[in-house]
């Protein structure tokens, strides 16, 4: 191998942080895994160089059926931490590791344990429906976890009788709410500040400036309100507008006939769809929607994970018993593509 990347990553004096995505890296990537009986998981907003080394890239609805069945010891989560906890949580004997474990998630902090508790002893026999952006505490407190890509499925099949207190995104839910039809559901107000940036005007700018563009919308943004309502008032073809989950974006790409793609959610999703669809010109709908903590997992941070052994993800074992039921209902309803 040669010398200098790899010596400086291991001893040079800034240790791993003048690392880059070199081939030299990825081949040590993949040494390293393979040394720790290690699979790479990465979520659909990371680099496209995390993206690229990884051995499953998906939405999180697929992740965590993949981390719940994968034969390897141990699960290097390249995403946010919640997501690391849920493979915590459906793996307890695995070791999960990820590779800062700093990377957050602004709508998982927008509920806590503390306040589910309340919500609850206001609507005692509602059954809760929890995101999976969501601390293995509050997914304790949960009766069903859902995805984006499975929250329709999932509250269609509450009995219809049953309150649902749903949580903790005001967008997805008043989209689950639109499409069930469901009145006796009461949605937290919470957000996740990238999608929530991702507003009405300048979707409705761009709609207008790319009139034969199709739009993808990711539930949990601010527009997708917006997007529909551009449909409905015949601005925009109905036809032409989508409202999916990550996974669901790739699925729609694949099937897609059009040349160009609005597409409205995290910008490293537009690797996969370029990949999935080299043909069509996928365009953000807002280009500085990148999220922060998604972007903590860097080549040297996935580097450092896997020399180190480090960031180990521990969910209290009693945490992890109570919250497995729900996120076990959650990978077991709503097709494995997600979809509208
Ligand atoms: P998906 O479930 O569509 O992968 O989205 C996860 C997420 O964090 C969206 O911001
Ligand atoms: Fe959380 Fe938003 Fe980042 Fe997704 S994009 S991980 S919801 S902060």
């Amino acid at each position: 191998m040669a010398t200098s990347t790899l010596e400086r990553i291991h001893n040079g004096p800034e240790g791993f942080s003048g690392v880059s995505a070199t081939p030299e890296w990825a081949e040590e990537i993949k040494r390293l895994a393979r040394q720790r009986n290690a699979t790479i998981l990465a979520h659909n907003y990371q680099l496209p160089e995390i993206q690229d080394i990884a051995d499953h890239v998906g939405d999180s609805l697929a992740l965590s059926r993949i981390a719940a069945e994968v034969p390897e010891e141990t699960i290097v989560f390249c995403g946010v931490h919640f997501m690391a906890e849920t493979a915590k949580i459906l793996s307890p004997e695995k070791t999960v590791l990820i590779p800062d474990e700093r990377a957050g998630c602004s709508l998982a902090d927008s509920i806590t344990a503390d306040d589910l508790r309340a919500w609850k002893a206001e609507f005692p026999d509602a059954v809760v429906v929890s995101y999976v952006n969501t601390t293995a505490e509050v997914k304790g407190l949960t009766d069903i976890c859902c995805t984006s890509s499975n929250a329709v499925d999932v509250v269609a099949s509450i009995d219809p009788e049953r309150e649902v207190l749903f949580l903790p995104d005001q967008f997805l839910g008043a989209h689950v709410k639109r499409v069930t039809g469901r009145e006796n559901m009461q949605i937290w107000a919470g957000e996740c500040h990238v999608h929530a940036g991702i507003n009405g005007d300048e979707l409705t700018e761009q709609a207008r400036t790319h009139p034969d563009a199709e739009l993808f919308v990711h539930p949990e943004c601010g527009c997708a309100t917006s997007a529909l309502y551009l449909a409905g008032e015949g601005s925009f073809p109905a036809d032409r507008v989508h409202i999916l989950s990550t996974g669901g974006m790739i699925d729609a790409a694949k099937a897609s006939r059009s040349t160009q793609v609005l597409v409205a959610t995290e910008v490293g999703m537009l690797h996969q769809l370029r990949k999935a669809a080299p043909g069509i010109d996928f365009q953000a709908v807002n280009d500085r929607a990148s999220c922060k903590y998604m972007k903590m997992i860097t080549p040297a941070a996935l580097l450092r994970c896997l020399t180190e052994g480090a960031d180990e993800v521990h969910v209290d074992p009693e945490t992890a018993a109570r919250a497995r039921t729900s996120v076990q209902r959650m990978i077991e309803i709503g097709n494995p593509g997600g979809g509208e």
